[in-house]
């Protein structure tokens, strides 16, 4: 088989690989399609803190169940499914409380173990959820990154009634948008970002108001209103701070990024609004969540993409996805 090999930072090849065999409690997914992430361009280029190479890439990814492993039913056989990367342990601290997505042993597929940018991948059976008929093949990759957006708005709590002001309209920003906007009924969204054709992408996936804060500051564009419910998804540490100071008394703030470094905040301006922070990391649990929004039509992952490539052109693909975030935004792989 063919698959995305980054052997060392920087070096990034298709390799011709032996069939990997499906282990105890696993499944051998034929993967149809895998979507291009942030996150792969950063192991791509060594600045995943977390990867380990040689690595495999790719977490967002679907395909059709070829091989079962022992202990997994083998009616499971041709079973077209999404595979949710985050394996855990199962038992720990956060395990027990229903957070395996920080699990103390946590390991990503694609990041910590072999992932989906490959004609063929072994996967814990758990973690391939079954898809309905409605979900097209082509579309199926991206129920992962729309479960980012479903494990931080779990912790946001979003209601009708919420101004809500989404930092980012990038691929996360837009499925934090279309969630809040589709699932939970949100009447006023505001999404800033510094680029207008990422804005244009944020008003066909729901946005009220759009603005563009790359020359005007946004505590002068919004003139006075006052977000109840914000969610980071631009995630330059600067950004907390102003998020803080913008805030409505009494709103949530839900943060998604991991940079190293620091901002200031102090005690008071949080505490006098008592403003709520949430953090949140990848998903914990949400495909059924996504896959049920999917099939009733809640969320549009069409929206999102704007490419499709073959395998063979990966390196085109993840440049193209680097490069030019006023064309892109998600950007499909092929295997077929
Ligand atoms: P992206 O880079 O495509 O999108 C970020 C957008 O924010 C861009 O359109 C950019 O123009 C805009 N932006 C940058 N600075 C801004 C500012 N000060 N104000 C307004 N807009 C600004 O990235 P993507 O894929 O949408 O991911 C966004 C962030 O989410 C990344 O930092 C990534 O690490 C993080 N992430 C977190 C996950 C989690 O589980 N916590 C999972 C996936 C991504
Ligand atoms: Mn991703
Ligand atoms: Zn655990």
């Amino acid at each position: 088989m063919k698959s995305v090999v980054i052997k060392k930072p920087g070096e990034l090849v298709i390799e011709e690989r032996a069939l990997p065999e499906p282990g105890l409690g696993e499944v051998r997914v034929k993967i149809r399609y895998a979507s291009i992430c942030g996150s792969d361009v950063h192991i791509w280029h060594g600045h995943n803190p977390f990867a380990r190479y040689p690595r495999v890439i790719g977490h967002e990814f679907f395909g059709v169940i070829d091989k079962t492993g022992e202990s997994v039913a083998t009616a499971r056989l041709g079973e077209r499914v999404a595979v949710d990367p985050v394996v855990s342990c199962g038992h720990c601290y956060p395990c027990s409380v229903g957070r395996p997505n920080v699990c103390s042993e946590l390991q990503v597929i694609g990041v910590h173990r072999d992932g989906g940018f490959s004609e063929y991948a072994c996967v814990p059976a758990g973690n391939a959820y079954q898809l309905p008929e409605t979900i097209p093949d082509k579309l199926a990759s991206l129920i992962e990154p729309f479960t980012i957006a479903a494990n931080i708005t779990a912790f946001v709590k979003p209601t009708p009634q919420d101004v809500a002001l989404i930092y980012g309209a990038g691929p996360m920003g837009l499925t934090a948008l279309q969630v809040l906007k589709g699932v939970y009924g949100v009447k006023r969204i505001i999404v800033a970002d510094r680029i207008d054709e990422r804005l244009l992408m944020a008003t066909d996936s729901g946005a009220d108001v759009v603005l563009n804060n790359s020359q005007v500051a946004l505590a002068e564009q919004l003139q006075g209103e006052k977000p109840t419910l914000i969610i980071d998804a631009a995630c330059h540490p600067s950004i907390l701070p102003e998020a803080i100071a913008l805030a409505s008394p009494a709103a949530r703030i839900g943060l998604l990024g991991f940079s190293a470094d620091a901002c200031t905040i102090t005690q008071q301006s949080m505490t006098s609004k008592e403003i709520s922070l949430f953090t949140s990391r990848l998903n914990s649990k949400r495909f059924p969540a996504v896959i049920d929004w999917m099939t009733h039509g809640k969320i549009a992952p069409e929206k999102l993409v704007t490419h499709y490539f073959p395998l063979a052109e990966v390196e085109q693909a993840m440049t193209l996805f680097e490069k030019d975030p006023h064309t892109c935004c998600k950007v499909i792989l092929s295997m077929e």
